[in-house]
């Protein structure tokens, strides 16, 4: 099902003030329902991602027999049917726009003695699923995609799985995770080698479920035949979400944010480390652990921002962040250039064209490179900007009118509901004049 059509409409100036907490971690809610799944005992969760990319995983899981209640304020509890205990879904699972569930659930039903298809949206039918596809048929699935190597993926179950080695091409947390899920059900030991790295919320999960993760340096290693225990999971707010509120005081006047509770593994902190090198003015206070997550309060103020060269290693340590930074990149004096992150233009949508063309329609230079960006800061100004259903592209959009000359409409926003339902609640609460419209602006 697709979703109806929504535009944002979003007034220039306001300023962001306040203390917010920023819905749960969408990675951390699906692993959540996965591992809880296939753990023996009941799974209980709180600060579950209430979206609708979760609530996807979580409908997947249901159908394959899961008993799962909730998501009731963030409360979710998972009656785990052991690794072995999964059921053939009788239809086909719709993952709607989620490419985190579409790869990892690959992964895992490849080793299921059940075919199944996964299907999604058409945003997520026209992602790249080879570079799950072709590690798995390494390890003897059998999964087929269309001839552009899209979804719909048909996996045939009873596939005799065999571990493999694997040097990951590019750094994707999605795959390393797909292969680890894979390797659960496969003879012999999986082991998975990042060129940089990447998100670890899966490594940390499994072994908050007693499931030995092992490896050193890039690599990560797991061994099949173990259990998964049940355990309690308190999801931290996601950064990623987060992102939104500090580039928004970090651009506008006189502003003070602070975000509780916001998880800051250190795979994902990229944010932090490029603003900062930008100039901006961010506190991380009450370092803590929560369930073997790092999780704090972020507190940032208006700052002045200048042009940088983003260093290459920082590039997946805040790949969901760049819709976002490319404004704080055009409030910034001076220019900022992004490469290394040809990975941009298969998310969502190709995320440097569609902020590229968004930022000239705004009045800024914005020059896409194959696999970056070049902006120079300058003065925004209003206009109609296309978010390509794409939901990151939307909320950084709305946050770039704290600096805009004019009205900024945005079109096609339904999709924000994939990860952040509250944001037009709370980016008004903390000041910014947002407003949610049905029907189409352009
Ligand atoms: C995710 C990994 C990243 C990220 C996505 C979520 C995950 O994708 O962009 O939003 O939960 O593993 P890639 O693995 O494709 O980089």
């Amino acid at each position: 099902m697709e979703n109806d059509t929504i535009s944002f409409c979003v007034q220039p100036g306001g300023t962001l003030r306040g203390e917010a907490r920023v819905p749960g971690d969408k990675s951390i809610s699906h692993r959540s329902i996965m591992l809880g799944s296939l753990a023996e005992g009941t799974t209980r969760v709180t600060g579950f991602l209430e979206a609708e990319d979760c609530l996807a995983t979580m409908n997947a899981f249901r159908a394959m027999g899961v008993e799962i209640e909730g998501a009731e304020k963030g409360e979710v509890s998972i009656r785990g049917v052991g690794l072995h205990g999964l059921r053939a879904p009788e239809e086909p699972l719709y993952l709607g726009n989620s490419g985190t569930s579409m790869r990892l659930l690959c992964g895992l039903l490849a080793g299921q003695d059940f075919d199944s298809i996964l299907t999604g949206d058409v945003s997520l039918s026209r992602r790249p699923m080879k570079r799950v596809t072709e590690p798995l048929r390494t390890m003897g699935a059998m999964v087929e995609t269309t001839e552009a190597g899209t979804a719909p993926l048909r996996i045939y179950g009873r596939a005799k799985l065999k571990g493999i080695h694997y040097e990951m091409p590019v750094a994707s947390a999605q795959v390393k995770s797909c292969l680890l899920l894979a390797g659960l059900y496969a003879s012999g030991q999986t082991c998975v080698r990042e060129p940089a790295p990447t998100r670890d919320h899966t490594e940390r999960m499994l072994a908050g479920f007693s499931y030995p993760v092992t490896g050193k340096d890039e690599t990560v290693c797991i061994q099949p035949d173990g259990k998964l225990l049940a355990c309690d999971i308190d999801v931290p707010g996601d950064i990623s979400s987060a992102a939104f509120f500090m580039v928004g005081a970090a651009i506008g006047e006189d502003a003070d944010v602070t975000l509780r509770h916001v998880g800051v593994n250190p795979t994902r902190t990229g944010i932090l480390d490029i603003l900062r090198l930008m100039g901006a003015d961010i506190q991380v206070l009450n370092p803590r652990e929560m369930g073997g997550e790092p999780v704090a309060d972020v507190r940032i103020r208006s700052s002045r921002l200048y042009g940088i060269e983003i260093p290459q290693e920082l590039v997946p340590l805040a790949i969901d962040e760049f819709p976002v930074l490319f404004v704080a990149a055009a409030c910034a004096e001076g220019e900022t250039r992004l490469s290394g992150a040809a990975e941009l233009r298969v998310k969502e949508s190709d995320r440097i064209q569609v902020m590229a063309d968004g930022l000239q329609v705004l009045g800024i230079e914005a020059q896409p490179t194959p696999d970056g960006m070049i902006v120079r800061g300058g003065k925004l100004s209003g206009g109609k900007v296309r978010s390509h259903g794409d939901h990151r592209i939307a909320m950084a959009f709305s946050i770039s009118a704290l600096r805009g000359g004019g009205l900024i409409e945005i079109d096609d926003c339904a999709n924000v509901n994939t990860s952040f339902p509250s944001f037009v609640e709370l980016a008004r609460k903390l000041g910014l004049n947002i407003t949610a419209v049905c029907g189409e602006i352009l």
